[in-house]
């Protein structure tokens, strides 16, 4: 052995040793941080690397006239490497306590980013427990597309959306769609006001102090921007769908109250939907119809869509439902494949008016391919964050699933949407996923329609 591989196996033996005291002290694992973000396409830093979470217990008391938020959060997840340290997504807010495991842990903020060090490194594949406590006046985000998400104050309370970022305004967590959780909810409020949320409402209770809790069970995995809370005066309705799955739906008292025909038509509309799309994903469904005035938009909020009182028509509501199974039971991997939910959305609505309106699907092809607004972009590749709901997405995404219909017949394009819901029920797919499933149910190469109606950049010269 010469000279320099003498001193290199003493080092080698000097740095084991060193290693093994190190692990021998610590009682465990040396781990490194969790990455800050997960690299998405459009939101890079959405999200956090190193855990993947299996449970959301969020504990939260609202006042709506200061428009103070109380919450803790108790996040159960499972180490995926050795961790020293991880991050959760939190905008605005004050943290006042965390623990990991039980013990407290360390904790930074920067920007968007919640760090927690736990006491002790958490080796790969073990299971833990963080708690969050936290309050403050939440405070919407400004998409980079102008609309405003998260927690938003309305006349009468407030109403949670979280596409594709904001709620991180009302809870910490893993904020990308691709680490989807169970949730339990409990919700206090001041007495006289409704609160409602997504899933099945296990307890209603009153507090000493007069105060209201109602609290809400989500069993099926959600992605996170799918969570809602809606506080106000809402007068509620209930209803059986599908034989067995119980509806709730609510609209804001007295604006909203002409809703109730259409709310009744939810369980209509669901049976009709589960002879396109395979089983109903979920064990709840339902409506939240806010009063107009903060909502610019509707959400396909899990289980219970939420919709401004001047967006809840027939084809919005088609549109939502559809969500349930194209966005929150099939979701996407990234935000990059948006229009694997937009674009499903939107052909399902085309469906419902081929069937009650006697509008067929290529008239509606017909009128999206004539407008020059869909041909911005391919519906595959949204340039920017401030793309994510542009017409492309919708329109372009429902006119590839009709050339794919037109290409492979009706009865093979049937097959392939009930069986895409079914092969990736409760999870994350991606562009490709489909593309690859769709040829796989026709047994052909699809690769030409693909280039053109779903990568190409430009308008083909025929519809
Ligand atoms: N995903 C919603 C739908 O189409 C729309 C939506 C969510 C939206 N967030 C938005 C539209 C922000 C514009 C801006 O059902
Ligand atoms: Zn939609």
């Amino acid at each position: 052995m010469s000279q320099r591989s003498r001193t290199a196996v003493l080092a080698l033996t000097a740095a084991l040793a060193l290693l093994a005291g190190g692990c021998a002290e610590a009682g465990g694992v040396r781990g490194t941080p969790g990455s800050a973000g997960l690299r998405d396409p459009l939101f890079p830093k959405l999200g956090n690397g190193g855990y993947d979470v299996g449970h959301y217990g969020l504990t939260l008391a609202y006042d709506p006239a200061s428009g103070r938020l109380d919450g803790t959060a108790e996040i159960t997840a499972r180490a995926t490497q050795d961790l020293s340290a991880f991050n959760l997504d939190l905008a605005g807010l004050t943290v006042r306590g965390a623990t990991v495991g039980g013990a407290p842990a360390a904790y930074n903020r920067a920007g968007n980013e919640l760090t927690l060090r736990p006491h002790k490194d958490l080796p790969e594949g073990k299971q833990f427990r963080v708690t969050v406590t936290y309050s403050g006046v939440p405070e919407p985000l400004t998409d980079a597309d102008g609309s405003k998400e998260g927690w938003l104050r309305t006349a009468g309370g407030a109403v949670a959306v979280g596409e594709p970022a904001g709620s991180m305004t009302w809870f910490p967590g893993n904020h990308h769609p691709s680490d989807k959780a169970a949730y339990d909810l409990t919700l206090t409020l001041p007495a006289g006001l409704d609160g409602l949320s997504n899933g099945v409402r296990t307890a209603r209770r009153t507090e000493a102090d007069g105060r209201v809790t109602t609290v809400w069970h989500t069993a099926e995995p959600m992605a996170s921007y799918l969570a809602t809370v809606a506080i106000g005066r809402y007068e509620t309705g209930t209803a059986t769908a599908l034989g067995s799955v119980p509806v709730l739906t609510a609209a804001e008292s007295p604006a909203a109250a002409g809703s109730a025909a259409l709310r009744g038509e939810i369980p209509g509309i669901l049976a009709r939907q589960v002879k396109s799309f395979g089983p109903y994903p979920f064990s709840a469904a339902g409506a939240v119809v806010t009063q107009d005035g903060t909502l610019g938009y509707a959400l396909e909020t899990q289980t219970r869509p939420v919709f401004p009182a001047s967006s809840f028509d027939r084809t919005t509501l088609v549109h939502e439902q559809a969500h349930q199974w194209f966005g929150n039971s099939v979701t996407p991997a990234t935000w990059r494949d948006i229009w694997l939910n937009e674009g499903f959305a939107t052909y399902a609505e085309w469906l419902y008016t081929e069937e009650y309106e006697h509008v067929p699907a290529r008239t509606h092809f017909a009128r999206a391919f004539a407008q020059d607004a869909n041909w911005a972009f391919p519906p595959a590749a949204p340039p920017a964050a401030g793309n994510l709901f542009d017409p492309p997405v919708y329109q372009r995404g429902a006119m590839v699933l009709h050339k794919l219909r037109e290409t492979v017949g009706d009865r093979v394009f049937g097959e392939i949407l009930r069986g895409w819901p079914a092969k990736y029920r409760h999870a994350n797919a991606t562009t490709d996923d489909f593309t690859t499933y769709a040829e796989s149910v026709a047994g052909r190469d699809l690769d030409a329609l693909w280039q053109v109606w779903l990568y190409g950049d430009e308008k083909p010269d025929r519809p």
